[in-house]
């Protein structure tokens, strides 16, 4: 009787570890994808969604994004993210060529450009996207933010950009040689992701007032919970 209660003492520490384990894997598995102030966010009933600007929101801003999970790759709260960010870039409040997440206040690496390069100029929008080498020249163009306004400013950027990123619904990692003007929509967004506005890159930064007037044209709703 004896040596029987200590067998089964003995078998019981394994058999909870093992069942902690269990736990923890089932746990995991049916963790939610994103964290519960993004999943508001991305749920919130309207399309057009809230553009983060400086200064109110610099924390957002200048915070680095993190990749997307496996399982947040697949998930309805990314595609639905993704459709409202692309209808913000596009609403005629904004009328953008790109868009960040941190722009709409998820600090995670999604961004659409607007495919200059392309037949139609089709925005396109990217994942856990990285810039993979830079050419060496430089050029100097005007550049705005969504985030900024009402500035513009003269930016120096690389004339050409290996970036790799990932598409929707697909686990693929490609890589992409982009130059000209879409090449530094790249950059623009791209920095973004690390916390980096133009701004920051600028030879000169002005105010311009015509961009200054459309905007006032229209209204800001802030999330309260921001
Ligand atoms: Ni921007």
């Amino acid at each position: 009787m004896k040596d029987a209660l200590k067998m089964s003492g003995r078998m019981l520490l394994p058999a909870l570890a093992a069942l902690l384990l269990l736990t923890g894997v089932v746990l995991l598995e049916n963790r939610p994808a994103f964290t519960a102030r993004e999943r508001q966010m991305i749920r919130r009933s309207d399309s057009l969604m809230y553009v983060t600007v400086l200064p109110l929101d610099s924390a957002i801003l200048r915070t680095p994004s993190a990749d997307f999970t496996p399982r947040e790759l697949s998930s309805k709260d990314l595609r639905t993210l993704l459709d409202k960010m692309l209808f913000t870039v596009q609403h005629p409040s904004q009328d953008g060529v790109g868009i960040a997440a941190p722009q709409v206040g998820i600090n995670r690496r999604a961004i659409w450009v607007q495919r200059f390069d392309k037949e139609g100029e089709p925005f396109e929008c990217y994942l856990n996207v990285r810039i993979d080498s830079l050419s060496p020249e430089l050029v100097r163009g005007p550049e705005g933010c969504l985030s900024v306004p009402p500035q513009r400013g003269i930016v120096p950027r690389h004339s050409a950009v290996y970036v790799s990123y990932l598409r929707p619904g697909s686990s693929e990692r490609i890589r992409e040689h982009v130059e000209g003007y879409t090449a530094i929509i790249f950059q623009h967004e791209c920095d973004h992701l690390d916390g980096r506005l133009y701004i920051d890159r600028a030879d000169t930064v002005f105010v311009s007032a015509p961009w200054a007037e459309e905007r006032k044209a229209f209204s800001y709703d802030r999330p309260v919970w921001w």
